[in-house]
């Protein structure tokens, strides 16, 4: 099986995300418009999720109406940047559960090191979506993922603004079964891991911490 790329073309999402890469935006302006995005990319990465039919008035009759079926979603962040897309996702579903994922990469063997997990027991028998604004080289994400399938998960999307290329190759190589949701596929990497032309630290420009 080979995963899927969504790219989330929608106007709205486009727009907006030109102005959250300019460099003159500020910290304000990045969290909120981080947060727009997110609201509009929790709509089409929850796409196609089961619907149940249940019986309800309205205050005129009754009615067989759909609601979304079983346990609902996990969002799982990883940190920190992924943060920043968490609150317009919650909004949308805001049933969802959240687990925390924290990677650095060693400085000299650049593998991630997990510093920090969090998870929800019953994250098996949800949904997880996983959240992370950049998916550049691909390895914190490809990572997390195989953590979240050593923790039960089945059923997995990621999600991300920015990916390179080469991070959706090596995603793909080693998770073919989990479909990226993604809002623009930038050029390159470059020698310091940076998407080129992207937006800079995510996490930094977020919180402002640069
Ligand atoms: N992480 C970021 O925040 N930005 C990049 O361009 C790459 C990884």
């Amino acid at each position: 099986m080979s995963s899927t790329v969504n790219l989330l073309d929608h106007p709205l999402i486009q727009h907006k995300l030109t102005l959250l890469r300019k460099k003159d935006t500020s910290t304000t302006g990045f969290r909120r418009l981080a947060r727009e995005i997110s609201l509009l990319m929790a709509y089409e990465v929850t796409s196609g999720l089961p619907l149940e039919t249940i019986r309800i008035e309205t205050p005129l009759e009754e009615m067989d109406a759909p609601q979304l079926a079983g346990k609902k979603l996990c969002f799982v962040s990883i940190l920190r940047a992924g943060n920043g897309l968490l609150d317009g996702m919650l909004e949308m579903v805001p049933a969802a559960r959240v687990g925390h994922i924290g990677l650095y990469r060693d400085p000299h063997t650049l593998t991630p090191v997990e510093y920090y997990i969090k998870l929800p027991d019953d994250i098996g028998e949800r949904m997880v979506i996983v959240v992370d604004p950049m998916l550049a080289t691909g390895h914190s994400a490809a990572a997390a993922v195989a953590r979240l399938k050593q923790a039960g998960a089945t059923q997995i999307r990621f999600a991300c603004l920015i990916a390179a290329p080469e991070g959706i190759h090596l995603f793909h190589e080693e998770h073919p079964d989990v479909p990226i949701y993604v809002c623009a596929i930038d050029r390159q990497l470059d020698d310091h891991g940076y998407i080129r032309p992207g937006l800079g630290d995510a996490g930094d420009r977020l919180y402002g911490t640069k």
